[in-house]
């Protein structure tokens, strides 16, 4: 179904400080980092690629067809790019062979960064890692459909509701982000209900989401379909999209 890394910045020194751990990057990303002056998006853009390279050191090193060839040798990172299309999706281009044919997402949350890739050919992923912490009552106001802060109100408030909140606007990320779009489009047209039954494949502890589309997005989906899942770590939820 698909496979995922969190991986926090205390892992390597480096990344704490917004430098780029020795043997991490390609050239080509260490051109894009010289770029990044903003330290916590440095950081945050490193943790990313820290956590992609371990997700496919680890399937490389299955023997994974996803990466097949890829020898994990001393420099095996510094042949991997973990780049952005224009619209922001995450890509893999490997040295000499361009861009490789796998789903990758990424999100990153404070000293967390969540890495995703889908494990069926063709499937797209989209990733998304949430605090679970007090909000602004606009975020609920202005992005929430009615049902959604209906839902939250019935918690009572509290922990609860933030639980709540972080959960249904994770599922709005993971969804926008499978299909590629982002945040551009209007987060009220993703409406996440419930927990249903998690499909057979699941990585454990990760629950299914009852996912309903407007139909201008629906439309976009047919006639692909979409699972959504999620699952608590500490403090944190990540939501998963497969776009399947
Ligand atoms: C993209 C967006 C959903 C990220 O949400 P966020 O909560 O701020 O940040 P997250 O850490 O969860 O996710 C960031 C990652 O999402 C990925 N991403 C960016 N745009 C994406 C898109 N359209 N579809 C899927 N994934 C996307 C990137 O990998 C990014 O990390 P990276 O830049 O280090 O590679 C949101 O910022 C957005 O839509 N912004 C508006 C569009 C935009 O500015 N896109 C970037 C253009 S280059």
């Amino acid at each position: 179904m698909f496979r995922y890394v969190l991986a926090h910045a205390g892992e390597h020194p480096a990344l704490a400080l917004a430098q780029a751990p020795p043997r991490l990057l390609s050239p080509r990303e260490e051109a894009i980092l010289a770029g990044l002056t903003f330290l916590p998006r440095r950081r945050k853009w490193l943790l990313g690629r820290w956590a992609a390279k371990r997700l496919l050191g680890e399937l490389a090193a299955e023997g994974n067809g996803l990466v097949a060839g890829l020898q994990r040798n001393e420099d095996w990172r510094r042949q991997l790019s973990i780049l952005n299309d224009e619209a922001g999706v995450p890509y893999v281009d490997r040295e000499g062979q361009g861009r490789l044919s796998l789903s990758l997402s990424i999100s990153h949350r404070g000293d967390w960064g969540l890495a995703a890739v889908a494990i069926e050919p063709g499937v797209c992923i989209g990733a998304d890692l949430e605090t679970v912490e007090p909000r602004a009552p606009a975020l609920v106001r202005q992005f929430f459909s009615e049902g959604e802060a209906d839902r939250v109100a019935r918690t009572g408030g509290g922990a609860a509701a933030e639980r709540m909140v972080a959960r249904i606007w994770s599922g709005k990320e993971a969804v926008l982000k499978a299909m590629g779009l982002g945040l551009r489009h209007d987060t009220r047209d993703i409406v996440v209900g419930d927990e249903r039954t998690t499909p057979p494949g699941a990585p454990e502890a990760w629950r299914a989401l009852d996912i309903r589309l407007a139909p201008v997005l629906a439309a976009r989906v047919s006639p692909r379909s979409l699972t959504v899942l999620w699952r608590e770590i500490d403090a944190h939820i990540a939501t998963v999209a497969l776009l399947l």
